[in-house]
């Protein structure tokens, strides 16, 4: 059923970057790439087109504003895909906004955080999560979309 270009059976999913993820482009090519996170966006929301998931994609310097976002998701999202940036390695505030919401969230990272520094193989945000996916650059991004449908069917939407 469409209603001008919105199918009313299209998944909602909240995708939410954190800090310093809107110097990607910039910011250790050697590790994040040459993409921007608008690149990001772009590719992100072409695949969830195809795959009939309407997308909202935020990025936030703050992690107060992180967890509005994700309280504000009830009833509105089906799905969340967080990129925790550094607060990965240690925001129980945004662990315990994950689990208070009951809303199924996938953590994505660009790079492959359990190859890196060993501060950043622990994330206190993964276990409030369904899974983690780590190290495909913005192709992590991708693969979590392409969850979102099983997610939705293993779990049920405890949307709202
Ligand atoms: C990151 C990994 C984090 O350790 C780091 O602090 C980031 C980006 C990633 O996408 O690879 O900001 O989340």
């Amino acid at each position: 059923m469409q209603k001008g270009g919105w199918n009313i059976f299209m998944r909602k999913v909240l995708v939410i970057n954190g800090p310093n993820l809107n110097l990607l482009g910039i910011r250790e090519k050697g590790i994040y790439g040459d993409e921007t996170l608008q690149d990001i966006a772009i590719k992100v929301n072409n695949t969830a087109k195809h795959l009939d998931i309407d997308i909202d994609f935020i990025q936030t310097n703050h992690e107060g504003e992180i967890i509005d976002k994700i309280h504000e998701a009830r009833g509105k999202y089906e799905v969340i895909i967080i990129n925790p940036g550094a607060y990965t390695h240690y925001s129980i505030a945004i662990r315990d906004a994950i689990k208070a919401v009951n809303i199924p969230a996938i953590e994505v990272h660009l790079s492959n955080i359990h190859s890196r520094e060993e501060f950043r193989s622990k994330s206190v945000i993964a276990p409030v999560c369904v899974g983690q996916i780590s190290g495909f650059g913005s192709d992590s991004y991708i693969a979590a979309l392409y969850m979102v449908e099983p997610i939705i069917k293993k779990w049920g939407n405890n949307n709202g």
